[in-house]
């Protein structure tokens, strides 16, 4: 059964050692890959994401600095932090965690940061060379699924993709990039949401199913074709621990789809730990170009 799982956790551990490596590199030329994370307000899944990026960002040997700020800053002494991030010669990676409260204009915020150090990939410069194929920095999590989907050996060139889900974060981008005429991708996409007639028809034709629904349960085993990849990026907090930490389940019915299924990644373990390690990728690839030389 165990066989079936595609272990993020596993695949992530692996590329962050790449990195390490290839900061330690980076460092005997002078080049220390710095990222700065930026957190407005306490919401309990901001504070944990932010520091599961934090911690990697130092096991990895980054210069890694963290703002808390509170959530009734003003829009425009943010817009000041990232202005002064933008020319700090120390950082290349700069990544303001979403959401932001009401009063805070994400649009500008995310304009805001220097296209450059656009490590989450957000900036409309980079949505848009995403869109041609020339991206510097992919969006974190649709990154991840893709390495995850190549290191795992599923063959992704002319695969029938079905994406549930069309969020800017997750679904239209995986979309894109498995739709590029490139090596790791190059399928046919289908994109559902929440306007797609008859839903189940379209996901019992995928061979790769990538769900980012928001929903628990958003897909039962009739709706998965027998020996399909199945891709959960839910992330659902369904409760407490005994231990009080966050219970988390995806948008699939797991212990149903995994009868069915030929591969699956858990959740949690899954796709989150490798939306880390992108990010961490996007922040060496920063300092590279930074430096010129990449
Ligand atoms: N909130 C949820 N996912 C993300 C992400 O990938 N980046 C940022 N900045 N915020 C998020």
């Amino acid at each position: 059964m165990t066989t079936k799982l595609i272990s993020g956790s596993e695949v992530a551990r692996q590329i962050r050692e790449e990195l390490k490596g290839e900061t330690a590199r980076l460092k005997e030329r002078g080049v220390v890959p710095g990222l700065v994370t930026i957190l407005v307000g306490d919401d309990p899944g901001s504070v944990s994401y932010v520091t599961a990026k934090q911690k990697a960002a130092k096991e990895i040997g980054f210069h890694s600095v963290q703002e808390n700020l509170p959530a009734a800053i003003g829009e425009a002494e943010l817009l000041a932090m990232i202005d002064r991030y933008n020319r700090d010669p120390r950082i290349h990676g700069i990544l303001v965690q979403l959401p932001l409260p009401k009063h805070i204009n994400e649009t500008k915020v995310l304009y805001a940061i220097d296209p450059n150090k656009d490590v989450d990939g957000f900036h409309p410069m980079n949505v848009g060379k995403m869109m041609i194929g020339e991206a510097a920095f992919l969006p974190c999590t649709p990154a991840g699924i893709q390495q995850l989907l190549i290191r795992s050996g599923v063959k992704i060139e002319g695969a029938e993709v079905v994406v549930v889900g069309r969020s800017n974060l997750v679904g239209k981008p995986i979309a894109a990039i498995l739709m590029q005429k490139q090596p790791g991708a190059n399928a046919t996409v289908t994109l559902c949401h929440t306007g797609t007639r008859d839903m189940a028809s379209h996901t019992r034709r995928a061979d790769i199913l990538i769900v980012a629904a928001g929903k628990p349960n958003a897909i039962t085993p009739d709706m998965v074709k027998e020996g399909a990849v199945v891709i959960d990026v839910g992330v659902n907090r369904i409760g407490t621990t005994a231990e009080g930490k966050a219970k988390l389940c995806g948008d699939v019915d797991f212990a149903g789809v995994l009868n069915c299924c030929s591969l699956i990644t858990p959740v949690p373990g899954g796709v989150g730990p490798m939306t880390i390690t992108m990010l961490m990728e996007n922040t060496v690839k920063a300092a590279k170009l930074a430096a010129g030389l990449e």
